[in-house]
């Protein structure tokens, strides 16, 4: 039976290619960090990582994730570098209702990944606000939660780049 990597341990999966990988995380592996909100990819609080990127899992099919692709929730997130990323959330109290901020922390986490751990330059200090906005603009927030969502990055990644040098 054909296996998927979910948070660091192997899982079987059961189900047909064509579910969407956020039913298969959410009701049959019990994950229930990523949110069902749109459905159509247009919202981001289904985020999670595969390979490492961000991706919409209610417009994901199981059958298409490649075998060996790790799969990462928020639940999986402690286990990685981006501790850090969860950490300035708390301290800046970002969450309102909550019930985007696992996507919102996805996406930020596969931010930081991209530009601080990867070997790319770190976010420029000139554009730091415009290119957090652009990316960040995927995932909506109901309860307005952006400018929190802003200063926690800016500490994350202030602290990434600290633990970097
Ligand atoms: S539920 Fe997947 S992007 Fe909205
Ligand atoms: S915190 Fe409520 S939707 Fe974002």
């Amino acid at each position: 039976m054909r296996q998927l990597k979910v948070d660091g341990k192997p899982h079987d999966v059961n189900v047909e290619g064509d579910m969407p990988l956020l039913w298969w995380l959410r009701d049959e592996l019990g994950k229930t960090g990523p949110k069902y909100g749109c459905g159509i990819a247009m919202c981001g609080a289904c985020t999670v990582h595969v390979g490492g990127r961000p991706v919409r899992s209610c417009s994901l099919r199981v059958g298409d994730v490649k075998d060996d692709a790790e799969i990462t929730t928020i639940a999986g997130l402690d286990t990685q570098a981006f501790h850090a990323v969860q950490a300035a959330w708390i301290e800046h109290q970002v969450a309102q209702c909550g019930y985007c901020q696992p996507g919102q922390i996805m996406a930020a986490a596969a931010l930081l990944q991209a530009r601080l751990v990867e070997g790319n330059p770190p976010l420029a200090e000139k554009d730091f606000d415009v290119t957090v906005d652009h990316v960040m603009s995927a995932n909506l927030c109901r309860c307005g939660t952006y400018t929190r969502i802003r200063a926690a990055i800016r500490t994350a990644a202030a602290r990434l780049q600290g633990q970097k040098s």
